[in-house]
């Protein structure tokens, strides 16, 4: 949650900071701020506003304009303090100020300390401790021994950006439990909590390890360890550009990364797939390692975890063997019993969430094999696992997760087929018969997009209910979460999925004319059940849109709009079918005039408890 960038070279930075920031929007939206050292009189000077970036711009028009070449900013997602002008970040006064993203557990004791030592707060902030904290250290000449103290004292997660008084063409950073880069260009020097910030001045950048320290400056960046040791750092490049990071010609990210998600499979699938088989020994994970474990689990966070609910239905159903599917925040705190026969997969596009991270962090304690499926690359999830499986999605900007989660699900599919050949459950004619049918599934979500203007009608007969009922059977169940969680993060219509045949034990009775229900009958063996189930909520008034495939004959009376798919193997149909729900959740957020990519209270990256 929240973002911040930092910018030290030869131009002007304000407008480079609200480009930067403008990327970050994703991470959260309650306010913006931005400090710069002023040219004239190098004195920090900060602006900031409650609301979005276009609110903090708006005001920079109203006031002096901030001219400067080394600067902060930072865009907030509200944890201590309401959202308001006061809690808006930076924080600090004339000496030290800084941009924070995570939080500061213990900042009430060190609030204390801090007051008694007669200091007084302004904001409601866990920040405004932390730039006091180090204002209270610095002594005007050792930035970096003042950081060193600090870190011993703060507990939490935090990336931080800081500016001292003395220091006006260097900007200090440091990291633990929430994302940071460094980037590199020519004669500049960057920070950022995601690369698509930097992307527009440079590809090049450093990833902020824990508890390093990075001092930046025109010539580029020294790092250290807490303890100040110099270290060197290896300069990445990053494989997609700024295009790849806009919308480019779409309305919004969100439908910018549906229509994604072909390609994003086609990358994720290709390199797993050797001579018509599964193969994962690029990420390090052997046939060997797979036929030791005896247990899954699947930990994740929303729609990461409806990926691996899919993924629980596929590796049972075809490798035999027992998969556990938690939410990472249950997790943790439910004592689980794990031991080292036990792989757990973590799943997460960002490789950031922090509940997950901890869930990983718990697994490794115990001495089990982790794995993660993540897209950003060296995130911290990605690096602290054992086996990292990358997705190849490319970003993904929208808060609501869609290619994401797309292939999230082709990597459970091609772990599925590839343990089900291992454990001789499949073999290895239908494996690779498995395989070749995904590897048509791109071709076939081309046409399941031209679905578009029916999913955009079907939306329009619901965009006015206040709440809504998925249902499904097994997959279509899965699946369901998935559709019911997308339309209420962005529509904010009351949803919930169901699974079909548990509606009559309570909640059928919430079923009238005004609560229509969408029912995904992709499982063929289960079509009948679920039409039965369709048929109670119908006879109870519910409208009804049935997403089903193209070859089941689907009674007239059955349901009120229909929409029919392409036929593959009923396995891989959760593929397919999550299409028309990403489409339908789309465009009912567009006719309510919501604001699809940036719903209200929401972050793309949870990096708070
Ligand atoms: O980055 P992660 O995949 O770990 O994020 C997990 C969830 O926060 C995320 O999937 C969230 O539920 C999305 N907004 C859903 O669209």
């Amino acid at each position: 949650m929240c973002g911040i960038v930092g910018y030290i070279g030869e131009k002007e930075c304000t407008g480079i900071l609200l480009d930067s920031l403008s990327k970050l929007e994703y991470r959260g939206y309650d306010s913006a701020g931005i400090a710069v050292f002023d040219k004239h009189d190098k004195t920090i000077k900060t602006i900031k506003a409650k609301g979005r970036l276009k609110d903090l711009e708006k005001k920079m028009k109203g006031e002096d304009r901030l001219y400067g070449c080394c600067g902060i900013g930072h865009t907030r997602w509200a944890t201590h303090g309401e959202p308001s002008d006061i809690n808006s970040h930076p924080h600090g006064n004339a000496r030290v100020t800084i941009v924070h993203n995570g939080i500061i557990e213990n900042y009430k004791k060190l609030k204390e300390f801090l007051e008694s030592k007669g200091y007084v707060f302004e904001s409601q902030t866990d920040t405004e401790t932390v730039a006091k904290l180090l204002d209270y250290y610095y002594d005007g000449e050792n930035p970096i021994e003042c950081i060193k103290n600090v870190i011993n004292e703060i507990e939490g997660s935090y990336a931080l950006g800081i500016l001292f008084k003395d220091y006006p063409d260097t900007i200090y950073a440091i990291r633990k439990d929430s994302p940071l880069i460094v980037g590199k260009g020519k004669g500049e020097a960057f920070i950022a909590s995601d690369v698509p910030a930097i992307l527009k001045f440079t590809k090049n950048y450093y990833l902020l390890d824990e508890d390093e320290i990075a001092v930046l400056d025109r010539s580029g960046a020294k790092f250290y360890t807490k303890f100040g040791e110099l270290i060197t750092k290896e300069l990445i490049t990053a494989d997609f550009d700024e295009e790849s990071a806009a919308k480019g010609g779409y309305e919004h990210f969100m439908l910018k990364e549906i229509h994604e998600q072909p390609n994003a499979i086609k990358m994720t699938v290709t390199p797993r797939v050797t001579n018509g088989m599964p193969d994962f020994s690029e990420c390090g994970l052997t046939e060997k390692m797979l036929s030791g474990y005896k247990r899954i689990f699947v930990i994740a966070c929303g729609t990461a975890m409806h990926a691996g609910t899919v993924g629980k239905y596929v590796i049972e159903r075809l490798a035999r063997v027992p998969v556990t599917v938690d939410l990472a925040s249950e997790f943790r705190y439910r004592n689980p019993i794990l031991n080292k026969e036990d792989l757990v997969i973590l799943v997460s596009q960002s490789g950031e969430t922090a509940d997950t991270l901890a869930a990983l962090r718990l697994a490794k304690n115990v001495g089990a094999a982790t794995m993660s499926i993540v897209n950003v690359k060296g995130s911290s999830i990605a690096r602290e696992s054992d086996i990292v499986v990358y997705t190849h999605a490319g970003p993904e900007i929208s808060v609501a997760s869609t290619k994401a989660y797309m292939v999230q699900i082709a990597v459970f599919y091609l772990l599925a087929f590839q343990l089900a050949y291992i454990k001789k459950t499949i073999s290895k004619d239908e494996c690779k018969r498995l395989v070749s049918v995904m590897l048509k599934v791109p071709d076939i979500i081309e046409n399941v997009l031209e679905l578009s203007d029916t999913c955009s009608y079907v939306a329009s007969k619901l965009v006015n209910s206040e709440n809504l009922l998925y249902i499904g059977r097994g997959l279509d169940y899965a699946l369901s979460m998935e559709g019911s969680l997308k339309l209420k993060e962005i529509s904010y219509i009351h949803s919930e999925a169901y699974a079909a045949g548990e509606l009559k034990h309570g909640t059928i009775s919430l079923v009238t004319d005004q609560m229509p229900v969408i029912a995904v009958a992709t499982q063929r063996e289960l079509f009948d059940k679920t039409v039965s189930n369709v048929k109670e909520v119908k006879a109870r008034g519910a409208k009804v849109i049935l997403i089903t495939h193209k070859c089941m004959s689907v009674d007239e009376e059955a349901a009120d709009y229909v929409i029919k798919l392409p036929t593959i193997d009923d396995m891989l149909m959760p593929m397919i079918g999550v299409v028309p729900l990403q489409l339908i959740a789309y465009y009912a957020s567009v006719l309510r005039g919501n604001d699809v990519d940036k719903p209200r209270n929401l972050a793309k990256s949870v990096t708070v408890e």
